[in-house]
């Protein structure tokens, strides 16, 4: 509908210059394409109240084509989205009859690292009308952003096993950034061992490093916090936290505070309000995320953005494919609608992007509609379609 009246308008000298945006659509695996429909469907809403245009490119790569084609991201198509589009709106990935790990390395990995996404930034914000398992929180004691190491840590994906005896393993990084390479002679009397070996570069924590200072400044924070586990993996943290000493002297007034993982989930349940800006390393930023996802009112809720700020993002909602749901038109689309929103902001729309949070937050407060996760009865479509009613 929203198309053939873009299309008729082209017809109007006015709406010659209608700004276009071309994107490309991944809707992946299990509730994935439900839920970019209801993304897609509020995007359409807004880009017509706001005067832009959406073209939408879709990739059908997921398990479906893994299983019937062997195909999990080719070069080639990272590289054609290169050349064509603007960004990327992706559903979720991963599905039980595929080896864990396989999509979700040879898709959702592969493409980060291609566009060298190296910040997955993650809004931890309680919206009003939504209820918080946190007794005595509100939506003014939780509002922070993660900022999440996307590229490095121990998910560089080098690691191995090695059976009793000598062996010789090359292992190797290869990045735009960087290539590191490891020549391993490993003698081991164990029976088997597995490994897996975590890279953190200065240039790759420098530059997340700085995103969080720059973000803290523009968020007026007096503190940044920085999440690590130096107690324990000392070479690697240490290396951290002397990287944000060094960056930190850049940002007179902002004070760099360290967190160990484990005691910083325990802050965010106990005092969420402290935080504005939370900077982490890879691992450690998934693992806090399904968290902070919680204390936002659920994984419905959480939205990301794989962020290369002078390149191709890709927005996606923080939660899996949750193949149990796949097809029942029950799942709640608000944490890919809001992901839409992110991605409306990077390209330049910022203002249609907080009509969506705007709408969004609306329908959650007024409390008509709720999916199943929301404690109601509505469908994932019906939750899509409210959001568009708001948008006005
Ligand atoms: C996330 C997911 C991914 C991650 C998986 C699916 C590879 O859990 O985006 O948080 O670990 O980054
Ligand atoms: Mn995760």
């Amino acid at each position: 509908m929203v198309f053939e009246h873009a299309q008729k308008c082209r017809a109007f000298p006015t709406y010659k210059k209608m700004k276009t945006y071309k994107i490309a659509k991944m809707p992946g695996d299990g509730i994935g394409p439900e839920i970019v429909r209801e993304g897609v469907k509020v995007i359409e809403a807004v880009s017509d109240k706001d005067n832009f245009k959406i073209d939408w490119v879709e990739y059908d790569n997921g398990a479906e084509k893994y299983l019937k084609e062997k195909v999990l991201m080719p070069e080639e198509t990272l590289k054609e989205i290169k050349q064509t589009c603007r960004a990327i709106y992706l559903g979720a990935l991963g599905d039980p009859r595929c080896k864990p790990g396989v999509l979700e390395k040879g898709i959702l990995l592969k493409t980060r690292f291609y566009f060298d996404q190296f910040v997955n930034l993650r809004p931890i914000k309680l919206l009003d009308g939504v209820w918080c398992p946190l007794k005595d929180k509100g939506p003014e004691d939780i509002n922070f952003t993660v900022v999440r190491e996307n590229t490095e840590d121990f998910y560089v994906g080098i690691g191995n096993r090695a059976e009793k005896g000598k062996t010789k393993q090359e292992l190797e990084v290869a990045r735009s950034l960087y290539n590191v390479k490891f020549g391993l002679d490993i003698d081991s009397d164990s029976d088997e061992i597995g490994y897996q070996i975590g890279v953190m570069s200065k240039e790759g924590a420098r530059r997340v490093i700085k995103y969080g200072f720059e973000l803290a400044k523009k968020e007026k924070a007096d503190t940044a916090y920085f999440v690590d586990k130096a107690n324990v993996l000392s070479d690697i943290y240490n290396f951290w936290r002397e990287n944000i000493e060094s960056v930190g002297k850049g940002y007179n007034g902002i004070k760099p505070e360290y967190m160990f993982v484990d005691a910083i989930t325990m802050w965010f349940v106990k005092n969420p309000e402290w935080f504005k800006v939370v900077t982490t390393p890879n691992m450690f930023g998934d693992i806090i995320t399904d968290l902070g996802a919680m204390i936002q009112g659920g994984l419905g809720l959480a939205p990301g953005g794989n962020i290369n700020p002078d390149g191709i993002s890709m927005f996606e909602p923080i939660h899996g494919s949750a193949p149990k749901y796949k097809g029942m038109n029950r799942a709640n689309p608000l944490a890919t609608i809001w992901a839409g929103a992110m991605m409306l902001d990077e390209i330049g729309q910022p203002k249609a992007a907080e009509s969506v949070v705007k709408a969004i937050e609306g329908v959650l407060k007024e409390g008509k509609v709720k999916t199943k996760d929301l404690g109601g009865s509505n469908t994932c479509s019906d939750m899509g379609d409210a959001v568009v009613k708001k948008l006005g």
